[in-house]
């Protein structure tokens, strides 16, 4: 895992969407899994930016978010694909057909998951996955528990994740109580994985994901077998690691080599 510890929040968007900018230009038709939630939030704004100002294009690029809240249409305002839409997608070059996003709101959601797994194989898998994580250690909405051979599957939220996701609705009552997520065996597979977390409520799960023990009790965990993880923290996020230090020396030795071996 690199780990990279940042200021803060600004500091951090810059950084994972300079990663992203980087990857779709060494690949034009990446395929770009994305995440929902407030952390990722800046890097769009920040892509968005790119796309402006600097021509970033996304004309090639396919992507597969995450998750979706089951029971809502993807018209409906707290949808994750009107989400996606309305703080990205809108403002950037991408093809309507080359975005992927589950269906909440389909009769067979089972063949539907069976769908999105296939959609994924047929494209040669993800190149580049976006995460997020809650409080909880839960990467899209794999609950702990989840296995770490699932793939996308209809999920029940915790009442912590409800609670959590609530202050987007009216109310607790009105968080829809499934969601249908990528599996942690679908995200594994993504050949590059990129996690952000900002804020001292993420600190907990951040030092359970990179120095605890692997354990189906905080999904993100699984991350320390995957071949190649960056990790994006600010100070607070990453208030709780106990080797931060040398997170930061080696960071600082890694940039090092890397200009050294330009
Ligand atoms: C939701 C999403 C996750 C996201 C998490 C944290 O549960 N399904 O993908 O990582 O929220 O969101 P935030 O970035 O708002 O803290």
């Amino acid at each position: 895992m690199r780990v990279i510890i940042v200021p803060d929040y600004d500091a951090l968007t810059e950084e994972a969407a300079r990663i992203i900018k980087k990857e779709i230009e060494i690949k034009p038709d990446l395929v770009l899994g994305l995440a929902t939630g407030t952390t990722p939030l800046g890097v769009y704004r920040k892509l968005i930016q790119f796309h402006q100002e600097e021509s970033l294009d996304f004309s090639k690029v396919r992507t597969f978010n995450l998750d979706e809240y089951v029971g809502l249409s993807p018209k409906h305002p707290m949808s994750y694909n009107y989400f996606m839409w309305n703080n990205f997608f809108r403002y950037i070059n991408i093809r309507e057909e080359n975005v992927y996003i589950p269906r909440g709101d389909i009769k067979d959601l089972q063949a539907h998951c069976r769908w999105y797994e296939q959609k994924i194989k047929q494209v040669g898998g993800i190149d580049l996955q976006l995460l997020g994580i809650g409080r909880d250690g839960h990467i899209g909405f794999n609950e702990p528990g989840s296995s770490f051979g699932s793939r996308t599957r209809i999920k029940t939220l915790t009442p912590e994740t409800i609670e959590d996701n609530s202050r987007f609705f009216k109310n607790k009552e009105e968080v829809p109580k499934y969601a249908i997520t990528m599996g942690i065996r679908t995200i594994y597979e993504a050949k590059h994985c990129l996690l952000l977390a900002s804020g001292k409520t993420k600190a907990r799960a951040i030092r359970e994901c990179i120095e605890g023990p692997v354990s189906a009790f905080v999904p993100a965990s699984f991350l320390q077998f995957h071949p190649q993880v960056t990790v994006i923290l600010d100070e607070q996020a990453a208030s709780e690691l106990q080797r931060k230090d040398y997170y930061k020396h080696s960071e600082k030795f890694q940039r090092q080599l890397e200009e050294d071996l330009k």
